[in-house]
């Protein structure tokens, strides 16, 4: 059984990707998995400092996979995307499958993340894009009372 805040936190990101973003915000998805790779490197040389048996290890090596996080965002809004989108996501899948395959323990930890991390994820843009949709409405309201 999945975490139904997870799933939830997968739909959402499926649905702002596929929300024609794409194309209307110029999201080069073939420079994105360029650029990915860049990170990828930069994590696995800064990995190979750290002994492997640590691997398993968050508090280890936070610093380096908040970096990695933060690089994977920053590359993929250069090229126009959203973060998190599902081809950014299944790419670091992959890196989580290259250095973590082996943390039977953490995988949880991985997969499901505590309802304090996701709820502020999920809620936040949720609240966001009702809030643009509204402000919106008030605003097409207003025009009408000027015209
Ligand atoms: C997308 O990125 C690729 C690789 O960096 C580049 O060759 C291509 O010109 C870009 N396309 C657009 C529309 O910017
Ligand atoms: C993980 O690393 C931290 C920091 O070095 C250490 O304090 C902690 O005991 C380690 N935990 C395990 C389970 O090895
Ligand atoms: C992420 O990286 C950018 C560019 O390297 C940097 O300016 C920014 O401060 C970083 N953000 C965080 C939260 O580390
Ligand atoms: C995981 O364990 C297998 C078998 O012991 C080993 O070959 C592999 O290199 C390990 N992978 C990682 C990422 O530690």
């Amino acid at each position: 059984a999945q975490n139904p805040l997870l799933q939830l936190h997968r739909l959402w990101m499926v649905l702002r990707s596929a929300s024609g973003c794409a194309r209307v915000c110029g999201c080069n998805e073939t420079g994105m998995l360029e650029r990915l790779p860049r990170c990828g490197k930069a994590f696995a040389d800064m990995m190979h400092k750290v002994d492997v048996w640590k691997w398993c290890n968050l508090s280890e090596f936070i610093v380096y996979y908040e970096s990695f996080t933060n690089c994977t965002e920053v590359e993929t809004n250069i090229v126009g995307c959203y973060w998190p989108n599902p081809l950014a996501q299944s790419f670091i899948t992959g890196i989580h499958r290259q250095f973590f395959s082996n943390c039977t323990v953490d995988r949880a930890h991985w997969e499901d993340p505590p309802d304090e991390v996701l709820i502020p994820l999920i809620a936040v843009p949720v609240l966001l894009t009702v809030a643009m949709a509204g402000l919106v409405v008030w605003r097409s309201k207003r025009t009408d009372q000027l015209l």
